[in-house]
C-alpha cells in the first residue's frame, strides 16, 4: 500500500499545553506521528499557557509525558530530533500582550523552520477559556490560513453552545473550525462506515423489518479520576451521552453518504440526529456510584472522590432509550449506556436481530431461543462477530450458539490512535470525523429533556454493571454486556 502523503509543512499552537490532555494525549500522539513519518517534512510545535515555563522546562515535561505514554517504544535518539520542533511562550488571556508575544515568536519559529505560515491551534485549555482565545487570534490578526481545534464539551447546553458558536464564527469561519470528538478517532468506530457500506449483506438487513433493537454500551472501569472538579460541572450526559454515545448511534443509524466528501457524510449524520426524538426523561435511568471495588481493591464513593461535593447530584452513570422516527428504523429501540466504575472496560455495539417467526425447536435445549446477534466491539478488543445457532452434535435437533468472529488484530497493520488520526486530519483540513456546528447544536437539543427535568438518581455500586433499573429500561430484552456475561 502507498503510504498516505504527508500533511503541508505548518506550526502547531497547544494553547493549555501545561495541562492534562496536552501531557497525556495531544504530545505523545505528535510523537507517534512524528515516529509514524505522518508529521509535515517541516513541522514546528508551539506549547502556550499562564505556567511560567521557557522552552528548556516545556520540553523536559513533554519528555516526560511522552516517555511514560511510549513506554518500551521510547527511543531517546529519536526524542532529540523531535525535541527540537518544541518551543514555549508563557503569557495570558486576559491581555493581548501575551498573545502579542506568541505571534512574534510565531514568526521567528517559522523562519527558523521554514514551516511557512500554515497555523494549527489546538485549545486544550478548559472550554470557558475558547472564547477569549479566539478574541485574541482575531485581535493578532493570525486567523488568516490557519485553523482552530476545539475539544468537546463544546458548551454546557444548547444556549452556551450557540454563545461559543457565535464568538468562534465572528473570528473563523466554519471551514477553519475543527472540534474534536474523539470517538470519530477510533479506528473501530470508523469501521463501522465500511462494515455498513462496503458489505451488502448487512446493509439490507439494517432496517426495522430485520432488527429488533440496538445496544450500545460504553462501559469505563475507572472513576472520575482527580477530575472531580470537571465532571461536577459535566456528568455522564454532558461527557458522553451527548456527544461520543450519540455520535457512534450516528454512524449506526444514518442513511448511506453520496460519497465520502466530508459533507455528504456530516449531512447524512445531521438528517440522522434531527430524526431521532428528545430523550424522554421517562426512559432515561440516571446513576452514581456509591462505594465498592476498581477490581480487586476498594473503591470510594463518587461523593466521597477529591473536588466532589457530598450531597452532588450528578450522574456518573446513565441509559436511555433513543427513538429514531424514520422509516427504517421506527419502532427499533436504541438503548444507550455509559458509566464510570463499572465492572470492565468496555466499549461495544450489539445489533440484535428479530427471532425466527416460528421458533421449531423449543424443549430442545436452549431456552429461550437466542436472536441472531452482531457485536461490534471498538475496546479494549477491536473486532466483529456474528452469533447464530447452531446444531449441536448428536441427537435430536439441539440448537447452540456459536460465533464468527472477527479480530482486528489478525489485520496485523499498525492503527493509529485516536488523537493521532485526528491531529493529521486537522492538519490536513479534513473535517470527515469533526463534528459540525448543526451537530452540536442538534444533539444538545436531544439532550435538552434530560438536562431541564432530570431522572430521579439511582445507585450502583463501583465494580457493578451500574443500577437495576438500567436492567427494567431494556426489559423484557437484556443487556449483551451484564454481570454474568453471556450471549444475551
Ligand atoms: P486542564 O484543567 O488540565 O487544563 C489545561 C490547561 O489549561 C491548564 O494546564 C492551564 O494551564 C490552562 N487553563 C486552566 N484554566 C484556564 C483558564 N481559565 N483560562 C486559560 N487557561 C486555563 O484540562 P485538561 O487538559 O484536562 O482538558 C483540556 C480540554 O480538553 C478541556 O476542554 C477538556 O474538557 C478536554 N478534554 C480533556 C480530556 C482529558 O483526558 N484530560 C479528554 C477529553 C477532552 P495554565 O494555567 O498554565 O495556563
Ligand atoms: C472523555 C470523557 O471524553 O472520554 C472522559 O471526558 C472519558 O470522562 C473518556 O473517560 C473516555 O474515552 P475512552 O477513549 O477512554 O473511551
Amino acid at each position: 500500500m502507498t503510504p498516505a502523503p504527508a500533511p503541508p509543512p505548518q506550526t502547531i499552537v497547544i494553547f493549555g499545553a501545561s495541562g492534562d490532555l496536552a501531557r497525556r494525549k495531544v504530545l505523545p500522539a505528535l510523537w507517534r506521528l512524528a515516529r509514524g513519518g505522518h508529521l509535515p517534512e517541516r513541522y514546528a510545535i508551539v506549547g502556550y499557557a499562564r505556567t511560567g515555563w521557557g522552552t528548556d522546562a516545556f520540553r523536559a515535561e513533554a519528555h516526560r509525558a511522552v516517555r511514560e505514554a511510549a513506554a518500551a517504544s521510547f527511543d531517546e535518539g529519536a526524542w532529540r530530533e523531535f525535541e527540537g520542533s518544541l518551543s514555549y511562550v508563557s503569557g495570558p488571556y486576559d491581555e493581548p500582550g501575551g498573545f502579542a508575544r506568541l505571534v512574534e515568536h510565531l514568526g521567528g519559529v517559522e523562519n527558523e523552520r521554514s514551516t511557512g505560515g500554515r497555523r494549527l491551534f489546538y485549545c486544550a485549555t478548559p472550554p470557558s477559556a475558547f472564547p477569549i482565545i479566539a478574541r485574541r487570534i482575531g485581535e493578532a490578526g493570525a486567523q488568516r490560513g490557519a485553523r482552530i481545534v476545539v475539544e468537546k464539551p463544546f458548551g454546557r447546553d444548547l444556549g452556551s453552545a450557540r454563545d461559543l458558536e457565535t464568538v468562534l464564527h465572528e473570528v473563523f469561519e466554519e471551514s477553519q473550525v475543527f472540534r474534536i470528538d474523539h470517538y470519530l478517532g477510533k479506528e473501530s468506530v470508523q469501521a463501522i462506515l465500511v462494515f455498513r457500506f462496503a458489505n451488502s449483506t448487512f446493509e439490507r438487513l439494517w432496517h426495522r423489518d430485520s432488527i429488533d433493537h440496538v445496544q450500545v454500551t460504553v462501559a469505563e472501569s475507572l472513576g472520575v479520576e482527580g477530575r472531580g472538579v470537571f465532571y461536577e460541572e459535566a456528568g455522564a450526559i454532558r461527557d458522553m451521552l451527548q456527544n461520543h454515545l450519540l455520535q457512534v448511534l450516528a454512524f449506526l443509524a444514518m442513511e448511506p453518504p453520496r460519497s465520502l466528501e466530508p459533507e455528504a457524510i456530516r449531512d447524512e449524520k445531521v438528517k440522522l440526529l434531527r430524526t431521532i426524538r428528545p430523550f424522554d426523561p421517562a426512559e432515561v435511568v440516571r446513576g452514581q456510584y456509591t462505594a465498592g471495588s476498581a477490581g480487586e481493591v476498594p473503591a470510594p464513593a463518587y461523593r466521597a472522590e477529591p473536588g466532589v461535593a457530598p450531597a452532588s447530584d450528578v450522574e456518573t452513570f446513565v441509559a436511555a432509550r433513543a427513538r429514531i422516527d424514520n422509516w427504517r428504523w421506527a419502532g427499533v429501540p436504541f438503548f444507550l449506556r455509559t458509566g464510570k466504575r463499572l465492572a470492565r472496560r468496555a466499549t461495544e455495539i450489539a445489533v440484535v436481530f428479530r427471532e425466527v417467526p416460528a421458533y421449531l425447536f423449543e424443549g430442545q435445549g436452549v431456552a429461550p431461543p437466542v436472536p441472531n446477534h452482531l457485536l461490534i466491539r471498538i475496546q479494549p478488543e477491536e473486532g466483529i462477530s456474528f452469533a447464530f445457532q447452531t446444531k449441536e452434535p448428536g441427537p435430536g435437533f439441539v440448537p447452540r450458539v456459536v460465533d464468527m468472529d472477527f479480530s482486528s488484530r489478525s489485520l496485523e497493520a499498525e492503527a493509529l490512535g485516536d488523537y493521532e488520526r485526528l491531529l493529521l486530519d486537522a492538519m490536513e483540513g479534513d473535517h470527515t470525523l469533526f463534528i459540525r456546528r448543526d451537530e452540536v447544536e442538534r444533539a444538545w437539543e436531544l439532550a435538552a429533556p434530560l438536562l431541564d427535568c432530570p431522572a430521579a438518581m439511582e445507585t450502583y455500586p463501583a465494580g457493578s454493571f451500574g443500577p437495576a433499573a438500567a436492567d427494567t429500561l431494556i426489559a423484557p430484552r437484556r443487556w449483551h454486556l451484564r454481570a454474568e456475561g453471556g450471549s444475551l
